[in-house]
């Protein structure tokens, strides 16, 4: 190919890519643009292609290694004596919960957000931290967990007095760094202060063919996702992450994915735990169910834990039952995890070169050599990801912490469809319910467009039932959760309460907010 008289620039980089047997991606050079061929030399002048081929080849080889073998034969659930749980352990709760505000009011606990992912499911062009799930409210992801922050930096200071934060760091990868920082801004940091709010983004990786050359998306574009939400670690080294966590003196961090609706931001009783337990790595779970739920467990392989996906065993063991009933592998991960800053710290300088990564094939759009853009009907090539817990195997001390699916977990992966999982409507349904809950627990009633109070305990199928899957058992339009939203600033868990409804009835839509407790007219939202 002839490169002569241009960018100077040109003649090193296509050595670099002739070298990696990438020349392909300079194919079209002649016919791009000047500004074209600016940006293009800019995507890639930074790019090591040899060091993304090495990903390549060993990503492939062991998903072809663990494609064949299962895990059945390796695996052990996770023993009882790392094991604490919301409700087999409800005596320990409140001395976690102590330990944990303790912590934070001692400035030493951080929240750790993963908010790079593309959210291609959900199919929205803009981060899906701004997504409004249809609250009352209309408060998006982001708000609600910023309010939660807030919220538990008081409690914290109530118990202990001194004035106290909890840093946010957030990361966000190329394609969500500028809306999510403005968005922010826009919001004026939901009431946050904004030094305590560190943006930072995690790298991309090529999406790759089957042969291992890059995939062009147009004639000057390389197809770039992001690396998997464990690419955590690497960003966190080349970000100067470690160094602020280090300087702010932060001994525990709590790390949560953007979109769940119920995450408990930096929860001391998952902190408490953890840090009584001297754990160096802790990992909140759900139980699973449903045998062929398609969800990751935590489990022992070869004494080392780890997630294992529902792919990876045999459905016999999958259906495996503990005396008590329950599925034997049942610690479903949620990825919502806790890590002490020296296990943190070891991970990002020792063990990150060691992570491999998942191949996730995928159905990439390209253009061929005839420069026709094709959208394929079938998988074509590979992205390549590490995921946030592949570095459980370097734990010393890991433990599992298990808590109720309707409390704690629903997120936000698909548009909304009749039927669907994880959509707007489940999530919606998931955090009205729980607030529905709440109220009940505090002493208050709901009452019917008759007066009648609402059954504490819903008609089979209705309101706040939750199903194996975790979505709420509707039958029909009758069956809706009640509209109930109290805000985080009011309450971060359910706590206080009582003095707001105990003792009274209320017609939904109930909404708690920092100005009181009101009663929206039937239909009125
Ligand atoms: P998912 O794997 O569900 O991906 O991310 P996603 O991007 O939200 O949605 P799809 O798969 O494109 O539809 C779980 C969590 O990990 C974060 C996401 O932002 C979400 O909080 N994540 C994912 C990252 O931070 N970086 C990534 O590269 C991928």
């Amino acid at each position: 190919m002839k490169l002569l008289n241009m960018d100077p620039r040109i003649g090193e980089l296509a050595k670099r890519l002739a070298e990696a047997d990438q020349a392909h991606l300079l194919q079209f050079w002649p016919e791009l643009s000047p500004t074209e061929q600016n940006s293009l030399i800019l995507d890639m002048e930074g790019m090591d292609f040899q060091e993304i081929n090495g990903f390549f080849k060993s990503a492939m080889e062991t998903t072809s290694c663990s494609k064949q073998e299962k895990m059945d034969t390796r695996m052990e659930p996770v023993p009882r004596d790392v094991l604490g749980s919301v409700t087999k352990d409800r005596d320990c709760l409140k001395a976690w919960e102590r330990l944990g505000l303790e912590c934070i009011a001692q400035n030493k606990v951080a929240v750790l957000l993963l908010a790079g992912g593309q959210g291609t499911r959900l199919g929205v062009s803009y981060p899906k931290g701004m997504y409004d799930v249809g609250l009352p409210s209309h408060k998006t992801l982001f708000q609600i967990q910023a309010e939660r922050i807030l919220k538990l930096q008081q409690l914290a200071e109530k118990e202990q007095k001194p004035k106290c934060c909890i840093p946010w760091y957030i990361m966000t990868s190329g394609r969500t760094m500028e809306a999510t920082k403005d968005f922010f801004s826009r919001h004026d940091n939901f009431g946050l202060d904004k030094k305590n709010i560190v943006f930072f983004q995690q790298g991309m990786l090529p999406a790759m063919d089957y042969n291992g050359k890059i995939i062009l998306e147009s004639k000057g574009k390389l197809s770039m996702a992001p690396d998997g939400n464990g690419g955590l670690y690497r960003a966190l080294g080349n970000q100067g992450i470690m160094d602020d966590l280090e300087r702010r003196g932060i001994e525990f961090i709590h790390v949560y994915c953007v979109d769940n609706i119920l995450v408990k931001v930096a929860d001391p009783v998952f902190v408490g735990f953890c840090v009584e337990k001297e754990a160096d790595c802790g990992a909140k779970v759900v139980e699973k169910t449903n045998p062929t739920e398609a969800v990751g467990v935590v489990c022992k392989v070869d004494g080392c834990y780890q997630v294992v996906e529902y792919s990876e065993i045999t459905l016999a063991t999958a259906q495996k039952r503990s005396p008590d009933g329950r599925l034997m592998f049942n610690a479903g991960n949620v990825a919502n995890h806790f890590f002490s800053f020296s296990f943190l710290r070891d991970v990002v300088h020792k063990y990150e070169p060691q992570l491999q990564h998942h191949v996730a094939q995928k159905k990439i759009p390209y253009v061929d050599a005839k420069g026709q853009l094709i959208s394929p009907d079938k998988p074509n090539g590979i992205k390549m990801e590490k995921f946030v817990f592949d570095i459980f195997q370097f734990s010393k001390k890991f433990v599992v912490y298990e808590v109720l699916r309707e409390d704690e977990f629903s997120p936000l992966k698909n548009a909304d469809r009749q039927d669907g999982k994880d959509t707007p409507t489940t999530a919606r349904h998931a955090l009205t319910s729980l607030h529905h809950r709440w109220v009940l627990n505090a002493g208050g009633h709901f009452i019917d467009e008759n007066g009648r109070r609402v059954p504490a305990i819903p008609r089979d199928g209705a309101a706040s039932s939750v199903s194996d899957d975790g979505k709420p058992n509707l039958k029909d339009g009758t069956d809706l959760p009640i509209k109930c939203e109290i805000s985080p600033l009011v309450s971060y868990g359910g706590e206080g309460l009582e003095e707001l409804v105990g003792g009274r009835d209320f017609r939904p839509t109930l909404i708690i907010d920092e100005d009181g407790v009101h009663e929206l007219v039937k239909n009125g939202i």
